[in-house]
C-alpha cells in the first residue's frame, strides 16, 4: 500500500543521481565482543550511570552482526542504489594500533559483497564515532598520535575493501565528536573542555586530510569526501546581539569546518573569539586539511535558531517538532545546498543523511505488523522535494539517503527514538518494513521507470 502519487515530487532527478539508505556500525550491530572485536569509546560511555537516556548500550543493538544476510534482503528490496554504513575501528583493529583481525575485516567484506551481488553500491564510513577505548586510554582524539593511528587504519581498511567501494568517507560529523564529546560532554568520550574539544576538531580535520593523501597514494579508486553535519544557522530576533549570536555559531558549526577543507584556513572571527581554546597547528597542517576531496556529504536535519540570551531554540516559528525536538525545515536543506554551492562551491554533494524520529506504533493487523508512520512519509517526500528545489537552481546534488534503515541505537537517547524506516522490536529483533519504507521503494521505482524511460527516448529509430 504506497500513498498517492501527487506525494511524489514531481521533476524526474538525473540518471545518474544515487539513491541509498544509512547505517552505523555502533547503532547496529552489536556483536560487541563477539570474533575478537576491541573495546570503543561508546560500549565505555554506556556504563557510565546517567550517560544514556534508557540506561541502555549497543550490546545485541540489532544484532546486524548476525543477521547480515537478512537486512541486505531489506536493503535490496527497497530498491535503492547505496548503502552507506561504517566500519567500526575496534572490530577489525581492537586497540586502534597493532594488529588487524582477520574476522572483523571479513564481516564488512561479506557485507560488500552481499551488496555488490544485489547491484548496490556501497558506501564506507571509516568513522562513525566509535574509536577504539585503548587510544581514548592513551589522549584519544585530543592526542595528536591518534591522526597518524586513523591514517594507519584507513590504509589498511582501504587497501583490503576500497577497490570493492563506490566512495569512502573519513570521518561522520566532527562537529559532533568534537563538541559534544569534549565540550559538552553529552557523546562519548564524555569530555567537558572547550580547549580540548578544539584541538579534537583540529585532529580529526588533519587526519581527513592525511588519510586522503595516503589513500591516493596508494591509488585507492574509490571516490573521498567527509561527512559533516550543518544546518543554516539564524537569529532569534532582529536584534544586532542575536544576529553577532547566530554568525559566532555558524562560524563554529559551519565555517570552522567549511573554510579549511575548502580555504585551508580557520575563520578569524571564531579563531579570535576561542581566545586560549585555539588549537595547537603545526606548518602544513591547513595544507593538507585542505586536499582536494572528491565530493562532500552533509547530514541535514533541522535548522538552528540562535539568540545571544542562550543557545539553540528549538521551538522557534511554531514549526512542526520531530519526537527529537528537532524542527521540522525542509527548505533549509534547499537554503544550506544554495550556500555551500555558492561559497565553497564542492565538487559534488551529497546528502548522506536525512530523517525524522517519530513515535511510531507497530500495529497487529490481519495481514500482519503494520507501522503506519505518516510523519516520516511527510518528512522524507519534503525533504526531497527541497533537494530537487536545489538542484532545479543550479546545485551538483549527486545522491540522497535516508536516515535510517531500521530503527537503531540513537545514542544518548538509547532505543526510545526511532529514525528507521524500518521498524525494529527490540524483543523479538524481528524487523517490519514502514509505510515510508513502502513510500519510498514506490517513490524510486518511479525515478528508476523514469530513468528506463528516458533511456529509451534516446534511443534512435532505426
Ligand atoms: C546524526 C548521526 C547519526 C544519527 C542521526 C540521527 O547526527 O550521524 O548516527 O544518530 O544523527
Amino acid at each position: 500500500m504506497n500513498p498517492p502519487p501527487s506525494r511524489y515530487p514531481s521533476h524526474p532527478f538525473a540518471a545518474d543521481f544515487v539513491w541509498g539508505v544509512a547505517t552505523s556500525a555502533f547503532q547496529i550491530e552489536g556483536a560487541a565482543t563477539a570474533d575478537g572485536k576491541g573495546e570503543s569509546i561508546w560500549d565505555r560511555f554506556c556504563r557510565q550511570p546517567g550517560a544514556i537516556a534508557d540506561g541502555s548500550h549497543g550490546d545485541v543493538a540489532c544484532d546486524h552482526y548476525h543477521r547480515l544476510e537478512a537486512d541486505l534482503d531489506l536493503i535490496a528490496d527497497l530498491g535503492v542504489d547505496a548503502y552507506r554504513f561504517s566500519v567500526s575501528w575496534p572490530r577489525v583493529q581492537p586497540a586502534g594500533q597493532g594488529a588487524f583481525n582477520e574476522a572483523g575485516l571479513a564481516f564488512y567484506g561479506r557485507l560488500i559483497d552481499g551488496l555488490a551481488a544485489r547491484g548496490i553500491k556501497p558506501y564506507l564510513t571509516l568513522n562513525h564515532w566509535d574509536l577504539p577505548q585503548a587510544l581514548q586510554d592513551q589522549g584519544g582524539w585530543a592526542r595528536r598520535d591518534t591522526v597518524h593511528r586513523f591514517v594507519d587504519y584507513a590504509r589498511h581498511v582501504a587497501a583490503r575493501l576500497g577497490d570493492r567501494v563506490a566512495a569512502i568517507t573519513t570521518h561522520n560529523e566532527p562537529w559532533v565528536m568534537a563538541v559534544l564529546g569534549h565540550e559538552s560532554g553529552l557523546f562519548a568520550p564524555g569530555i567537558r573542555h572547550r580547549g580540548t574539544a578544539m584541538q579534537v576538531a583540529h585532529h580529526l580535520l588533519l587526519s581527513h586530510g592525511l588519510a586522503l593523501r595516503a589513500l591516493r597514494a596508494d591509488a585507492c579508486p574509490a571516490r573521498l569526501g567527509i561527512v559533516l553535519n550543518l544546518s543554516p544557522i539564524g537569529p532569534a530576533t532582529d536584534s544586532p546581539e542575536d544576529a553577532a549570536a547566530a554568525r559566532l555559531e555558524d562560524g563554529r558549526c559551519v565555517r570552522w569546518y567549511m573554510d579549511p577543507l575548502f580555504r585551508g584556513q580557520y575563520p578569524a572571527d571564531v579563531w579570535q573569539h576561542l581566545g586560549a581554546d585555539v588549537p595547537l597547528v603545526h606548518e602544513g597542517d591547513m595544507a593538507a586539511i585542505a586536499t582536494p576531496m572528491d565530493f562532500l556529504g552533509i547530514n541535514y536535519y533541522t535548522r538552528g535558531v540562535v539568540s545571544a540570551s542562550g543557545t539553540w531554540s528549538a521551538q522557534h516559528g511554531g514549526k512542526p517538532l520531530t519526537d527529537m525536538g528537532w524542527e521540522i525545515v525542509p527548505e533549509g536543506l534547499t537554503e544550506l545546498l544554495l550556500r555551500l554551492h555558492r561559497e565553497w562551491r564542492p565538487p559534488a554533494l551529497y546528502v548522506m543523511e536525512n530523517g525524522a524520529a517519530f513515535q511510531d506504533t507497530l500495529e497487529h493487523t490481519p495481514e500482519g505488523p503494520r507501522v503506519h508512520d505518516a510523519d516520516r512519509v511527510d518528512y522524507i517526500a519534503r525533504h526531497i522535494g527541497a533537494l530537487d528545489d536545489a538542484v532545479a537552481q543550479g546545485v551538483p546534488v549527486a545522491g540522497y539517503m535516508v536516515w535510517s534503515l531500521m530503527d537503531n541505537f540513537e545514542w544518548a537517547s538509547g532505543y526510545a527514538k526511532r529514525f528507521g524506516i524500518v521498524h525494529t522490536d527490540y524483543a523479538t529483533l524481528a524487523r517490519t518494513p514502514k509505510d515510508s519504507y513502502l513510500w519510498y521503494r514506490g517513490f524510486l521505482r518511479l525515478q528508476a521507470q523514469r530513468r528506463a524511460q528516458a533511456a529509451q527516448a534516446q534511443v534512435p529509430v532505426p
